[in-house]
């Protein structure tokens, strides 16, 4: 019969949100912080010595979504990202961050502390939280990656127009970027088959694809529009209805 000293710390953090349930697994195994026994945790900041780990800072609003697991069972060695629930803002980082070590909770150490220290530090946080993990990747695509910004940031969206003067958007991270164009009066479809036969923001007429310079913050744009833009042979474009802002950009409607 296994022991509470043999379990393996898991936790989905949802510290101190409207709803823990919400963002739980299906399965529903999962919840509050409390202790199951492991599976098949890869924790690749320890099995992996010969990895290029580098740090990676995000600020994150709760819920996480985000499942730990202690370094060492029943030792203060800190937590690792075990992996991510569905929802949950750590989500969109599921390439980034599931396998790294949790290094600091709002400027806290937290690389020697206890599965319930941890966690402690975390349901202490303020609800946009700053969280640094050791991450693997070359040091360039990890240091590209570092920039984040937390929702809610200001930064500027340039959108270039022909014949016109750019345009220039104080936007917000985290706002639709296709809205954002909208409520800018950018003229997002052009031409009448656009504007008649438009998805309204659906991701499947691919009519709001724009191109650009995708600046400090932008991750890679997602398998799905690879698929959806496949025909516009444009590596930068991007489908505006999908794409929350991340970060300032100078953009353009894509050249079809
Ligand atoms: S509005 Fe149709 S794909 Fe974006």
């Amino acid at each position: 019969m296994m022991t509470s000293a043999s379990l393996t710390a898991l936790a989905i953090i949802a510290a101190l949100t409207p709803s823990v349930a919400a963002f739980l697994p299906k399965s529903g195994l999962f919840g509050g912080h409390q202790r199951l026994s492991s599976t098949n945790g890869a924790l690749f900041a320890s099995v992996d010595a010969a990895a290029d780990l580098v740090s990676l800072s995000l600020s994150l609003t709760k819920p996480l979504g985000m499942l730990l697991e202690e370094v060492q069972d029943a030792a203060a060695e800190g937590v690792f990202v075990k992996e991510l629930a569905e929802t949950g803002s750590a989500r969109e980082y599921q390439d980034q961050i599931v396998g790294a070590k949790l290094t600091e909770v709002q400027g806290l150490d937290v690389t020697t502390m206890s599965f319930d220290s941890v966690m402690e530090a975390i349901v202490a946080a303020p609800d946009t939280v700053d969280l640094q993990f050791l991450v693997k990747g070359s040091t360039a695509e990890a240091e590209a990656e570092l920039t984040t910004f937390a929702d809610g940031s200001p930064v500027t969206i340039r959108v270039q127009q022909d014949g016109q003067p750019d345009l220039v958007i104080d936007a917000k991270v985290g706002d639709n970027l296709r809205q954002t164009l909208l409520d800018n009066n950018f003229e997002v479809y052009q031409g009448i088959k656009q504007k008649l036969g438009n998805c309204g923001g659906n991701g499947q007429c691919t009519f709001c694809a724009v191109e650009g310079e995708w600046g400090a913050g932008w991750l890679e744009r997602s398998e799905y529009e690879d698929t959806k833009l496949k025909k516009l042979n444009n590596p930068a474009a991007r489908l505006a209805c999908l794409n929350n802002i991340q970060g300032p950009a100078t953009i353009r409607k894509a050249k079809r």
